[in-house]
């Protein structure tokens, strides 16, 4: 698919970050990369694995609860996801719930592999009616 140089930027953080993946267990590196809006560079996040199963963060997570950490309040333009699936990867269930607390409906997931994207769909596409009874002031 035909990506823009900002997605193009973001999605080498991406794959950069898929590199760092702590994932002795599954062996399944997952890079992520959250655009900020109004900032330069994306937010790279990776899949951090523990011998304690549970413990385990996912790339979109970390990206996102880096991004928090970095700026604060934030307004998330995209997010790109790249495995080393020739499909497409959908976001697991907790990383969407966690997107849904502070991105909007319409944010666009760029989904990848090793060769560059694949998909871009929207939050809604893979969680239509988000749990979000609390309403939460964007910046
Ligand atoms: N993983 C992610 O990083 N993101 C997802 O959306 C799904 C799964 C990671 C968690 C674990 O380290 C490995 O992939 C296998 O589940």
């Amino acid at each position: 698919m035909r990506a823009s140089a900002k997605v193009k930027k973001a999605y080498h953080l991406a794959l950069l970050a898929r590199q760092r993946a702590h994932c002795p267990y599954s062996k399944f590196k997952v890079g992520a990369a959250l655009q900020i809006a109004g900032k330069a560079e994306a937010i790279p996040g990776c899949n951090v694995e523990n011998a304690s199963f549970g413990a385990t963060m996912c790339a979109e997570r970390s990206a996102i609860f880096a991004a928090i950490s970095k700026y604060g309040k934030i307004a998330p333009e995209f997010l790109v996801i790249v495995t080393g699936e020739a499909k497409a990867t959908v976001p697991c269930g907790l990383c969407l719930q966690v997107l849904a607390e502070f991105c909007p409906d319409e944010m666009p997931i760029f989904l990848g592999n090793e060769k560059g994207p694949i998909e871009e769909r929207k939050l809604v596409d893979f969680l239509p009616r988000a749990f979000r009874v609390f309403k939460v002031k964007a910046k």
